[in-house]
């Protein structure tokens, strides 16, 4: 089927994700005017959450509503997913009676299958491999307060993610320098880093990596699903966390970004999160603005 997805920021041309972020300015300068615009009246977009979410669920809740739409909040105890119903039968079904679909799960492979099967536009909400909503309310929020991303230097600090991931599909689309400091063992994902290798710079030492940065972003050491490493990552992340000190090697107006939730003295100091470096409630309220921008693409 020829449908456009939206499960890796790859899925676009780095011109399509570029013009995403004006538009997302411009919806979110548009919403706060007070006017309203609603080209997705009738629409409807079904949420199929596998794991908690917070600003997922609400941006994409009221940003379908804003638009005129609506949602469907369904998990999968709420459907018969939950009792062995094939993805493939679902996403033909689901698909069949609404316009896109949004989908946070555990493997990537299954918003994959999904998106196979969906005669709508299947949009990636968070996979363990992947979190391309994020990294487009993220570079909408660069974008605001740098004015350009290209040639920037960003530092990532802590584990090599699915959020890191995301990132380093975005240096090679948006054209920046990203340093790269994991605990060795906790690297991202060897075949996204062979991808855009000539921008990455892999480093273990967090000072080296955030040395001169423009950018210094972190996420929780142990994501969704890692529970059960929790006292193991610890240990191994120790050294990581990024506190004032660490902040202060990075440029003089060097911001601090997080995609939230944040655990406050673990990946980051509360000094860090909570002072004047700090971008990461811009970035969570941009959740809303940039995926809009995404909806008015898919389904407009
Ligand atoms: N950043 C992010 O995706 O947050 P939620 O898990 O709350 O949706
Ligand atoms: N890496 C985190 C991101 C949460 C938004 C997780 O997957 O839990």
């Amino acid at each position: 089927m020829n449908t456009q997805h939206f499960l890796t920021l790859n899925d676009l041309p780095a011109s399509t994700l570029k013009s995403l972020i004006h538009r997302a300015v411009e919806l979110k300068a548009l919403t706060k005017s007070g006017a309203i615009f609603e080209p997705l009246k009738n629409r409807s977009l079904a949420m199929l959450f596998s794991k908690s979410s917070t600003r997922t669920r609400v941006s994409f809740e009221v940003g379908m509503r804003q638009l005129g739409g609506g949602t469907l909040n369904l998990s999968p105890n709420d459907t018969q997913i939950g009792r062995g119903e094939p993805l493939e039968d679902t996403a033909r079904v689901i698909s069949s009676m609404v316009d896109a679909v949004m989908i946070r799960t555990d493997d990537h492979a299954k918003v994959t299958k999904f998106a196979e099967f969906s005669s709508v536009p299947v949009i990636n909400g968070l996979t363990d491999d992947f979190h391309p909503c994020q990294l487009l309310a993220d570079m909408q929020t660069l974008y605001e307060l740098r004015g350009s991303i290209a040639g920037a230097t960003i530092a990532w600090v802590g584990d090599g993610n699915n959020v890191c991931n995301s990132f380093m599909n975005a240096a090679k689309l948006f054209d920046f320098t990203l340093n790269i400091a994991t605990p060795t063992g906790y690297e991202p994902n060897s075949k996204i880093i062979e991808a855009n290798k000539t921008n990455l710079r892999l480093i273990n030492d967090p000072n080296e990596a955030v040395f001169n940065a423009d950018v210094v972003v972190t996420d929780t050491w142990a994501s969704m699903g890692q529970e059960d490493e929790k006292k193991q990552r610890l240990n191994a992340f120790k050294g990581y966390c990024v506190d004032q000190s660490l902040m202060n090697k990075a440029s003089k107006d060097a911001i601090f970004m997080h995609c939230l939730p944040a655990y406050r003295g673990l990946e980051c100091s509360a000094q860090v999160i909570e002072g004047p470096q700090s971008v990461v409630f811009q970035e969570a309220e941009n959740r809303l603005h940039a995926q809009k921008a995404l909806l008015e693409h898919l389904l407009a």
